[in-house]
């Protein structure tokens, strides 16, 4: 079983233990694991040679009247499924761990508050930034993995890792799936089973619209407008009455997350957020 760090003095000292010729592989989560987490950590397994993940519901991603109470917790069932995969160190600080009462610096992602995620949760991305700063200072690992499943965290990861010179190589790997398209989430607890059946509606409509981008340029077309694109899948979205809301649906560059009026061949993002009865659900296709 993993050894399991509450604390930074206990991470950092059996961190500190490994000299610079061991690998060290990172996966930070919020627990509740699924499939697409363990995808990650079987990834860090094969290619480090130790692994550690962390477990932290971290509070200041979340916004007001968020789901940060009712966040899914059950550190005993991760820790059994990150053994079975061979972890090697589980941190999981306390919220009062990680931000002292004296707390006041945060890391602020210039632009990242103007993407589509960034408008529908004010402050995430700050939140995102300093956790993840936080964690990779405490865990100091020589990868780090994340899923495309939350494309703007991606790009995010990226800056942070490139613009403040950090020595840690960024993996990024694909969204893992429900065997009906739905991608696999910690909050897809939160669905009923009527919502749950209607939840893949979501990657359909993604899918409709990479069919129509594939059928445009295997015409010899050499640009899609955006805005075809986002009809497609709104108009898919729109069959489904369980929808209350779509948040937005958007096509940006991928490697910038900015958004896009015309896709050629350098391809795009389409990412969405829907209220599905009351839960938000995010998903996205990388079209190339
Ligand atoms: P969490 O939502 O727990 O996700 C942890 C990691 O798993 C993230 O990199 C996320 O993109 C990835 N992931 C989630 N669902 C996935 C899926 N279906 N397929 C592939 N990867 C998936 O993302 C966070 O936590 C937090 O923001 C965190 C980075 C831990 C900072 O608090």
């Amino acid at each position: 079983r993993p050894s399991i760090h509450p604390t930074i003095e206990s991470m950092r000292s059996v961190r500190k233990a490994y000299d610079s010729s061991v690998s060290v592989g990172f996966v930070p989560t919020m627990g509740a694991l699924h499939e697409g987490h363990l995808s990650l950590i079987r990834a860090a397994r094969s290619q480090n040679d130790v692994v550690v993940a962390s477990i932290f519901v971290n509070p200041t991603q979340f916004g007001e009247g968020e789901d940060l109470d009712k966040y899914p917790r059950q550190l005993e069932k991760d820790v059994d499924l990150l053994s079975s995969i061979g972890v090697d160190h589980v941190f999981a600080p306390s919220s009062d761990t990680m931000y002292g009462k004296n707390h006041v610096s945060y890391v602020e992602p210039t632009g990242f508050e103007k993407t589509r995620e960034g408008i529908a949760r004010p402050n995430h991305f700050r939140g995102v930034a300093t956790v993840v700063t936080k964690l990779f200072n405490i865990v100091q690992p020589t990868n780090a993995y994340f899923g495309q499943k939350d494309a703007v965290q991606c790009v995010l990861i990226r800056r942070i890792v490139d613009d403040l010179n950090m020595n840690i190589g960024v993996k990024i790997l694909d969204t893992v799936r429900e065997s009906d398209g739905l991608a696999m989430s910690s909050r897809n607890a939160y669905l009923t089973s009527e919502q749950r059946r209607k939840a893949p509606v979501l990657y359909k409509a993604l899918c409709s619209a990479r069919e129509v981008f594939e059928s445009r340029f295997a015409r010899g077309m050499e640009e899609v407008d955006a805005a075809d694109l986002r009809e497609v899948v709104e108009n898919v979205l729109r069959t489904e009455p369980l929808i209350s809301e779509v948040q937005y649906v958007a096509v940006d560059d991928s490697e910038t997350m900015q958004p896009l009026t015309r896709v050629g061949r350098d391809g795009c993002v389409i990412s969405l957020a829907c209220i599905l009865g009351t839960v938000r659900l995010i998903d996205n296709v990388v079209l190339i």
